[in-house]
C-alpha cells in the first residue's frame, strides 16, 4: 500500500467525469488499497477515485462504522434535508454551508464486484452524496451556501453561536 497525492481545487481532473469500472483487476484493489490509507492519513471521511487522480467511479467513505467501497454507485432514493458544514480533501483548509439529502439510498458494487445496498442517514448519507458528485466532476464549493470559510473561522463562528 501506498499514499497517494490528492488532487486539489483547480486541478483540472477533479472536473472530469469518471468512467464505469467493468472489472476489478489487481491493479484496481491496489488503488482501493491505496485511497483507505489516504483517506486515513489525511483524517478525511471520504474519498473518490478522481482525488487520486484516477478517472474510474469508485468511492470509500468510512463515518466511523464500517469503510465502506461502493464501486459504480449510483443514488436511487433520497430523503429529507441536513444542512451543515461540509468540506474536501481537495479543497484544504476550507469549509462551507451545503445542504444534502438526510437520507440516502445507493446501490453498486463492492470490491469484489458483488451488489451491495447501502442506506444511510447524517454524515454518511452526506458523504455519500459528496463522494458520488465527484464522478462526475463536481465539487461540494459549486453547492456552498453563502461563503467558503477557512476551518477556523468557521470554528471561531460556531463558538459564538454557542
Ligand atoms: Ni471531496
Amino acid at each position: 500500500m501506498a499514499l497517494r497525492t490528492i488532487r486539489t481545487i483547480g486541478d483540472e481532473i477533479l472536473s472530469k467525469k469518471c468512467k464505469e469500472v467493468k472489472e476489478m483487476t489487481p491493479r484496481l484493489k491496489e488503488l482501493v488499497d491505496d485511497m483507505f490509507e489516504t483517506m486515513y492519513d489525511a483524517e478525511g471521511v471520504g474519498l473518490a477515485a478522481p482525488q487520486v487522480g484516477v478517472l474510474k467511479r469508485i468511492i470509500i467513505v468510512d463515518t466511523g462504522e464500517d469503510p465502506l467501497c461502493l464501486i459504480n454507485p449510483m443514488i436511487v432514493e433520497t430523503d429529507g434535508e441536513q444542512t451543515g458544514n461540509e468540506g474536501c480533501l481537495s479543497v484544504p483548509g476550507k469549509t462551507g454551508k451545503v445542504t444534502r439529502p438526510n437520507y440516502v439510498k445507493v446501490l453498486g458494487l463492492d470490491r469484489n464486484m458483488a451488489p451491495i445496498e447501502v442506506e444511510a442517514t447524517e454524515l454518511k448519507a452526506r458523504a455519500l452524496v459528496h463522494e458520488v458528485e465527484h464522478l462526475d466532476g463536481h465539487l461540494y464549493v459549486e453547492r456552498v451556501e453563502g461563503r467558503l470559510m477557512d476551518v477556523e473561522e468557521a470554528e471561531e463562528e460556531a463558538e459564538e453561536e454557542a
